[in-house]
């Protein structure tokens, strides 16, 4: 189509208001893809509308990680199925990691869904929005791109306190229980320069925190560095608060990239290192490439290098063959490391992933017994951790009302825990020393100093 007559289409969308709505399942990495699509959609004159009943273009951006991810996508279907029957002009799509797997699926029981585009493929949307009312059908692509990192784009972003920059995409781990390198292909990293250059925007936007993204951060090379030279020259951009990471992989942390952290103020003390599971027999069938004994001893680096470092975790229990005894190794790990927090979850098989091939699988019930207990650990770990604060004075970033009193504010420390305290002069996007008074499960309460 010429110039003229995309200009046309623009105008028209622009004067007859076409709206959208995304709904986004899964990790921050979508959080983030969401925020391109959104540019996309912008771009072709589209705006957003907060209530999906009201959009023309509804799409869900998924997640395959877990059954019950997938499920709660198909009963969002359902729902879309009635919407769509009332105007079978709105445009209904799903993005995302589903749509890699499930497309034929999708196709044959959900016709009324038009169009499925994996994660490579979201450059496709003007193009399919100009033409919707000339084609009838679906629009199907998932195809994975070795190349595809939307690098020359600017997301529309929520406004708020932080910006989630993705750095990297996809991954070649291959744990056997992930489905993420058959969803989101190989991995590939975005040119350093483009990156600051992104980081400088968000700044200039309002932003003062930044979450670099990708499914293993410190696997990023490029000519021009890798991951500490990345994260050193971001954390030099003016303006820049705070800056994080996730998730970095346990084998990938190195003495560069614990140095960039000690040197640089505004990179925060926490690191999310998933252990997945403590014994070494689980470990190494599910390929994630360490043993405990290399854990804990990278936890204690971390430790000597950044000593009020907090670290959280992900952790899987009920792994195919997993036993009792494996499953107190996850509980020892946790415990000398002292998590600050944990996401725990029960193994759910993925269809095609080679973990989903053992025949040796856990019992619901006691997979469900195990995840009680780690929780139960947890509970005790985080409540310890924070009582150590109690009497310290840290640096909270004031992030929005607490939910719980319109007099009071709620922030993070840069260990990435959330302070409550009664406001006085500040407002969101300070950050302010606030003395911890006490401490009550992964919150803690504070008092503002001068
Ligand atoms: N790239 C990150 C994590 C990505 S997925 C990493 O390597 O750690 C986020 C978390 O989901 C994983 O850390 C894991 O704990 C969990 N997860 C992934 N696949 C799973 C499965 N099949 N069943 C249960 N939990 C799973
Ligand atoms: Fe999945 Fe492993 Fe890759 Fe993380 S590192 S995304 S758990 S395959
Ligand atoms: Fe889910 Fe895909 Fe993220 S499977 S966890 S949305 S990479």
């Amino acid at each position: 189509m010429g110039k003229y007559l995309e200009n046309i289409g623009l105008m028209q969308n622009i004067l007859h208001k076409k709206t959208y709505y995304i709904e986004t399942y899964g990790c921050q990495m979508n959080v983030y893809d969401s925020e391109l699509v959104a540019g996309f959609l912008e771009k072709s004159g589209y705006r957003s509308v907060t209530d999906y009943k009201n959009a023309d273009v509804i799409f869900l951006n998924t997640c395959s990680i877990r059954d019950n991810a997938e499920e709660t996508v198909h009963r969002k279907l359902e729902n879309l199925e009635y919407l769509k029957k009332q105007n079978p002009k709105r445009m209904i799509g799903v993005l995302g990691c589903m749509a890699q797997n499930l497309k034929d699926d999708l196709m044959e029981s959900k016709p009324f869904v038009d169009i499925v585009l994996g994660p490579d493929s979201y450059r496709k949307i003007p193009e399919i929005l100009e033409n919707r009312n000339k084609v009838n059908g679906h629009f199907v692509d998932t195809k994975l791109s070795k190349f595809e990192i939307y690098e020359d784009l600017f997301p529309t972003r929520q406004s708020g306190v932080n910006a989630w920059v993705s750095i990297m995409r996809g991954c070649d781990k291959f744990c056997t229980f992930c489905i993420v390198p058959f969803t989101r292909g190989r991995e590939r990293s975005r040119a350093l320069d483009n990156i600051v250059k992104e980081v400088e925007n968000c700044i200039d936007q309002g932003f003062i925190e930044v979450t670099l993204l990708g499914q293993n951060v410190n696997s990023y090379r490029t000519p021009e560095g890798s991951f500490p030279e990345l994260l050193e020259a971001v954390a030099k951009v003016k303006g820049l608060k705070r800056l994080r990471y996730t998730s970095p992989h346990p084998r990938d942390i190195d003495d560069s990239l614990l140095r960039v952290m000690q040197e640089n103020n505004n990179i925060c003390n926490h690191i999310h290192l998933p252990l997945q599971a403590g014994s070494d027999r689980i470990l190494k069938r599910m390929n994630r490439t360490y043993t405990k004994k290399e854990f804990l001893s990278l936890a204690n680096k971390i430790k000597s290098y950044l000593p009020d470092c907090a670290i959280t975790t992900d952790v899987i229990v009920g792994f195919p063959g997993e036993t009792e005894d494996e499953f107190l190794d996850t509980l020892d790990v946790a415990e000398q490391v002292g998590f600050d927090n944990s996401f725990m979850f029960k193994y759910s098989a993925r269809p095609g992933t080679k973990a989903a091939g053992y025949s040796d699988t856990v019992d619901e019930s006691i997979k469900q017994n195990r995840l009680e207990r780690y929780i139960a650990l947890q509970k005790i770990l985080s409540l310890k951790r924070n009582k150590e604060k109690v009497g310290k004075t840290l640096n909270v970033l004031v992030e929005k009302e607490s939910k719980k009193s319109k007099d009071q504010w709620a922030g993070r420390t840069d260990g990435n825990m959330w302070v409550v305290f009664n406001k006085t002069n500040e407002k969101i996007k300070d950050i302010v020393p606030v003395k911890i008074l006490d401490a009550k499960g992964i919150t803690m309460m504070g008092e503002r100093q001068k």
